[in-house]
């Protein structure tokens, strides 16, 4: 398995990543201590979707003591989003909501820009906005929430991008994202800037303020290395929680938007999704006796996959659906009609909501809010 920022592929052993990332697994007492707080389990934690953490403990201590959290997370607009980006966004919004946390959320458009070959400037700033409308149509509160496109907000982060980059080596990046010497200059600094927005709870309010990151696993290298930064700047070390990647809807791989036949975007006509799921890969036998004699293999399904991450939240339900599949009583055509009768109207109400969206961006922008958030 590959899990990089960059390149995630393999069949994925997340307690393998947990020893290997030297990150914590989401213990029994955590989550019960969350529950107190939240009053319930999201479907996202008690699934395990959200599997692993650095210091939610201290998170926990501090919320306890008085200290209110703020969130942060982000994405690198390179394209639209798909239903795999909004499961951490999903559960981020959640956590504004019971915590009444504040959130940072950063567009890494100068990270797209750097990283691939193909993209102009002119593509950053399209895809920076599109996203927007995504992140917009998940419900965030406008007054807790900031968003920051690292292209229109430079001049906003620059001065803790520079306090970081003071304390990062090329040799530490090189080892941490294994570039190369043939590597642009400018991606050796942008791990820097995707450091900064971990730290503007604190730097913005002038106070400590811990600082929770939700984000899939792959994201780990730049918070270890911004862990490593924040006491030498007298910021926080941010805390992370961490997700699992919601597979595509081929033979195994995570669901991506290079690949866009196996991949279910937000903007997708609900018929086109339906045409995706119906022709989807699934953990099913080659004929019908063979499947009613052997039953199927939920854990390989991609359809399962979405009913368990996404869409199926009573537990009594999946675990049924789950039995019916593996004993056979339910064949992988009926179950794909079953996801595409809650993938339709998903995304109908998604696109209502982005559209909605296109009158509120303003009220959410750093360039036209700043990046002060309330107490
Ligand atoms: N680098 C991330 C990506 O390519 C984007 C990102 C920036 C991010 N800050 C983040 C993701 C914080 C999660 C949390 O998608």
């Amino acid at each position: 398995m590959i899990v990089t920022p960059w390149e995630v592929s393999g069949k994925i052993d997340y307690d393998k990543l947990i020893r290997e990332f030297g990150v914590e697994p989401l213990t029994i007492e955590l989550l019960e201590r969350i529950r107190k707080h939240a009053g319930t389990l999201h479907t996202q934690l008690r699934r395990k979707i959200f599997f692993s953490h650095r210091d939610l403990n201290w998170i926990l201590d501090e919320y306890e003591k008085g200290h209110k959290f703020a969130l942060y997370t982000g994405r690198g607009p390179s394209g639209p989003v798909h239903i795999g980006h909004i499961v951490p966004w999903v559960f981020t919004k959640h956590l504004q909501d019971v915590f009444k946390a504040n959130l940072f959320f950063q567009l890494t458009d100068d990270e797209k820009f750097l990283f691939r070959q193909e993209t102009n400037i002119d593509d950053s700033h399209h895809w920076t906005y599109e996203n927007i409308l995504d992140i917009i149509a998940m419900g965030f509160d406008p007054k807790r929430t900031v968003i920051i496109s690292d292209l229109k907000n430079m001049q906003r982060l620059y001065e803790i991008a520079i306090k970081v980059a003071k304390h990062m080596t090329f040799s530490t990046v090189k080892a941490v994202f294994g570039f190369q010497d043939s590597s642009n200059i400018g991606i050796i600094f942008f791990p820097a800037v995707q450091s900064v927005p971990a730290f503007l709870p604190s730097a913005t309010s002038g106070k400590s303020v811990p600082c929770l990151i939700p984000a899939a696993i792959d994201q780990d290298p730049y918070w270890r290395i911004t862990r490593d930064v924040a006491p030498k700047l007298g910021f926080p070390k941010p805390a992370q929680i961490h997700s699992k990647f919601l597979p595509g809807l081929g033979k195994g791989g995570k669901m991506s938007a290079s690949m866009p036949e196996t991949a279910i975007f937000t903007t997708d006509a609900p018929e086109v999704a339906e045409r995706k799921v119906m022709n989807a890969f699934t953990g099913g036998r080659a004929t019908v006796e063979e499947q009613r004699r052997l039953g199927a293999n939920p854990d390989i399904c991609p359809i399962y996959s979405y009913e368990y991450f996404l869409f199926m939240e009573d537990d009594k339900e999946i675990e049924q659906l789950r039995r019916n599949c593996m004993s056979g009583h339910l064949l992988c055509g009926d179950c794909k009609q079953m996801l595409v009768q809650r993938v339709k109207p998903f995304l109908r109400e998604l696109q209502a909501r982005r559209e909605r969206a296109k009158d509120h961006v303003d009220e959410f922008l750093a360039e036209k809010k700043g990046l002060n958030l309330p107490e």
